[in-house]
């Protein structure tokens, strides 16, 4: 993955209907195997319609999502700026929304991750969103990091790979 030659102006505002079909693909070319192992627990290089169906389903309450952009690459048909990653909530049958973040390879590690949560927990409390619930693996050191700053508690996940977390929003 070749690093950013550039400043980036990284901005974050909520997703909306349209995003995923003008977005999602080309920040998906984005993400290293290891990336994408990480985010959805298999190193997937296309996701099945049934899931694509779903991350493209935000209403705002059941599923909601923050989407962060790089504004310094900005062009007519990317107004917002180069997509760079996403983290959302999406609702669960068996109790509170589950949390994802997902920042392409070439940002890493440098806050854009941290943007996403704050912005994402700050729309979950405005949405009257309480707990919400993130599956991590367990060797997944960055998100790991990530969620323990959000006074994160360890719950049963069932799965030894998985360490399951709940934030109190
Ligand atoms: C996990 C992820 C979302 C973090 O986003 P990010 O933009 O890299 O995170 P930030 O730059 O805001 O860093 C947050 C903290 O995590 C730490 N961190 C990030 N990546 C790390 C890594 N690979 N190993 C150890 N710590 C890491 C950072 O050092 C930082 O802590 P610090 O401020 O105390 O130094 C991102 O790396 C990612 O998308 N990974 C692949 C997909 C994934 O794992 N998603 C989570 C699935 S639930």
């Amino acid at each position: 993955m070749e690093p950013i030659d550039h400043i980036p102006a990284i901005v974050t505002r909520e997703a909306v209907p349209g995003d995923f079909e003008r977005y999602f693909d080309e920040a998906f070319q984005e993400l290293s195997a290891e990336s994408r192992h990480l985010r959805f627990f298999t190193a997937v290089r296309e996701l099945p319609e049934n899931v694509r169906e779903r991350l493209a389903d935000v209403d705002g309450f059941r599923n909601a999502a923050v989407v962060a952009f790089d504004a310094a690459l900005a062009r007519p048909d990317h107004p917002d700026g180069k997509p760079i990653g996403v983290a959302r909530w999406m609702a669960s049958p068996e109790g509170p929304p589950e949390l994802s973040v997902t920042v392409i390879d070439a940002y890493q590690g440098m806050g854009v991750g941290t943007r996403l949560m704050d912005s994402l927990l700050a729309l979950a409390r405005k949405r009257g969103v309480r707990r919400i619930i993130a599956d991590v693996l367990r060797e997944n050191t960055g998100m790991r990091t990530l969620v323990n700053r959000y006074r994160a508690v360890i719950q049963r996940s069932g799965d030894p790979l998985v360490v399951r977390y709940r934030i109190d929003v």
